[in-house]
């Protein structure tokens, strides 16, 4: 196969897709070659011959799978595709949240603070936690309160998408609907984040690191990592 070129290799944010240099691409090999980086991954199914028996592993998924991990972390993008491929609901704590509150996360922070914004999380992760198989990407500080930590652990399978600070960084593009990250060094932050709430996202069933993978690639690690958590025959 050939290499990605140069300005392809190394970390790609995940949500830019360059829609003039996907016509411009000639060669099957560069298309996967760059589907692998992370670039393509939009056209370019994963294929791989070790993927597990997507059939058993739905029928032994008996509870919603929870996706746990820091802003920028790739638990919405990664899991509407998992949920895609495991013909699944799909639930964002922090949509329900927005939805039902009818205001921005940001806002909800803004106007009630933080340890309001925690009771909504862990009342929508509840909510979600009891409604059977589904993929729920939850936000990035939910696991770090005991109570959700429990239900979340309990109810669920957990599964933490670690990637380091730079990674998220690139991922997260704007910090406006971040609001833990409208300080003056984003990056720091999330290092200092991340080094705090380490031991909460280790409490996960399953952990996969997603630093160099492709959205697709990533849900294929989870998908792995499933078959071996569930011991699925
Ligand atoms: C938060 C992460 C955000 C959102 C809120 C707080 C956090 O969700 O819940 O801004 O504490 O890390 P994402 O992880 O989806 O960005």
């Amino acid at each position: 196969m050939n290499a990605a070129p140069a300005r392809f290799q190394g970390i790609v944010p995940w949500r830019r897709v360059d829609i003039r240099r996907r016509r411009e691409i000639a060669s099957l090999a560069e298309l996967r070659a760059l589907a692998m980086s992370g670039t393509m991954h939009a056209i370019m199914p994963y294929s791989d011959s070790s993927m597990p028996d997507i059939a058993a592993l739905i029928k032994a998924i008996d509870r919603p799978l929870a996706l746990v991990g820091m802003m920028g972390s790739g638990k919405s993008l990664v899991g509407r595709r998992l949920a895609q491929r495991l013909a699944l609901p799909f639930i964002d704590s922090d949509a329900e949240i927005e939805k039902s509150a009818g205001i921005t996360i940001t806002e909800i922070f803004e106007l009630a603070g933080e340890d309001r914004f925690r009771t909504l999380e862990r009342n929508a992760i509840s909510d979600a936690a009891d409604a059977g198989p589904l993929v729920l990407s939850t936000g990035g500080g939910s696991i770090c309160t005991p109570e959700t930590a429990t239900l979340l652990c309990e109810r669920t399978i957990v599964i933490w998408l670690q990637a380091q600070p730079e990674t998220l960084l690139s991922r997260i593009g704007s910090i406006s609907s971040r609001p833990l990250l409208h300080t003056d060094d984003p990056l720091a932050t999330l290092r200092d984040l991340a080094e705090r709430r380490a031991a909460d996202y280790g409490k996960a069933h399953i952990t996969v690191t997603t630093d160099k993978l492709s959205a697709a690639a990533a849900v294929a690690a989870v998908l792995r990592a499933l078959d071996s958590h569930l011991a699925v025959p």
